[in-house]
């Protein structure tokens, strides 16, 4: 079942262009989103002043994203919670609130009691669920179901990029609904969500390239990722594949906030991820790459094709397809897969059942 590739992660890193194709294609209809095929009305949108998006672990990571592209797309205000958090503090929620919440399995504890407790309020619920039939998804008042088709390595690889897509598809049809965008930019940004999913093809292209790069990270016990607006999310995801399959100790880090504190452990040798794929931040983020640099951190960057970036900043580059900066995410996530499962394999890690995790985590 594993279709001649060694590991199901591997397998699944590679589903991933024609799992993102068959959860989008389908939701295309006169070159913008529709939501028609799972039953959520055209207008549904318009009605909300504020988003929720509660979820756990990589689906998590997928909301902060869809905060970033919803805030800057349809400029209405959204809140982030990991599940565990929100069902405990209290969240203020009204009938202007839509909780979205994001599960692959839709058995998360801590998600479903997130959903049933947004319910409680009366407040409008709306999952992004992979797994047809699941808790999340016969209770959730709408449903936007992911086809990633079964995952089955621990590490959650093509449903995290699936997840994305609908938030994307989310942010368009909220920013015209919210007429914050023309038809014709909304057509313009579907257009470019299609052009990222085609060029994910590109980003498993650098397999060979992470593979042998990441022979250094045999013996690590340490590793940063940096990264500033999407790609401080892109990197938090990129962390967590690390940890949880190869267990490396790994952070994520707003590149900004190294000087509050982290820069302390970056010394000789240190390997450093450095993701710079958004143009307008690139000037920061290269001088943060430089205080790093500067201390001896090993510096692998990951940017977008054909930017200007000075030799003495990096150790090595990895380049990303150049597309709109907005989609970076979608072709970005996949090298931090891959270096997380080759790092994982030359360790002799139990890539697709890591110690101590289980796929869908059903207790509290
Ligand atoms: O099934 P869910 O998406 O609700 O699962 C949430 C997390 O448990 C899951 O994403 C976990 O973080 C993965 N092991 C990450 O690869």
């Amino acid at each position: 079942q594993k279709g001649g590739y060694d590991h199901f992660m591997l397998k699944e890193i590679y589903e991933q262009p024609r799992a993102l194709r068959d959860t989008v294609h389908p939701r295309i209809s006169d070159g913008l989103p529709s939501f028609e095929m799972d039953d959520v009305p055209e207008g549904f949108f318009k009605r909300f002043e504020k988003i929720s998006i509660v979820a756990c672990g990589t689906a998590m990571h997928a909301g902060m994203l869809g905060k970033a592209l919803i805030e800057k797309l349809a400029r209405i205000p959204v809140e982030t919670d990991i599940a565990s958090e929100f069902r405990y503090r209290n969240p203020i929620m009204d009938k202007t609130t839509l909780v979205i919440v994001i599960s692959q399995s839709g058995e998360t504890a801590d998600t479903l009691a997130a959903l049933r407790l947004a319910k409680q309020h009366g407040v409008t619920t709306l999952a992004i669920v992979n797994v047809t039939g699941s808790s999340i998804a016969r209770e959730a008042d709408y449903i936007i179901h992911t086809y990633a088709g079964p995952e089955i390595a621990v590490a959650s690889t093509k449903a995290y990029s699936v997840q994305l897509s609908v938030m994307y598809m989310i942010a368009i049809k909220m920013a015209l609904a919210k007429q914050e965008i023309t038809t014709n930019q909304a057509r313009e940004l579907t257009s470019s969500l299609m052009h990222a999913i085609e060029t994910t093809e590109k980003s498993i292209l650098l397999d060979e390239q992470i593979k042998a790069y990441i022979k250094r990270y045999e013996n690590l016990n340490d590793l940063f990722f940096l990264g500033r607006g999407l790609d401080y999310a892109l990197g938090l995801e990129g962390s967590l594949k690390l940890k949880e399959i190869s267990y490396i100790h790994c952070e994520a880090y707003a590149a900004g906030e190294l000087k509050h504190g982290t820069i302390s452990l970056i010394t000789d040798g240190v390997p450093v991820v450095a993701l710079a794929t958004q143009e307008i931040l690139l000037p920061k983020m290269v001088s943060n790459i430089r205080e790093v640099r500067s201390r001896g951190a090993d510096v692998l960057l990951i940017c977008k094709k054909g930017m200007r970036i000075d030799r003495d900043v990096y150790g090595e580059k990895l380049e990303l397809p150049a597309i709109d900066d907005l989609f970076m995410p979608i072709v970005g996530v996949i090298p931090l897969q891959l270096i997380a499962y080759h790092t994982a394999v030359l360790r002799g890690c139990d890539v697709d059942k890591p110690r101590n995790l289980a796929k869908s985590v059903t207790v509290e």
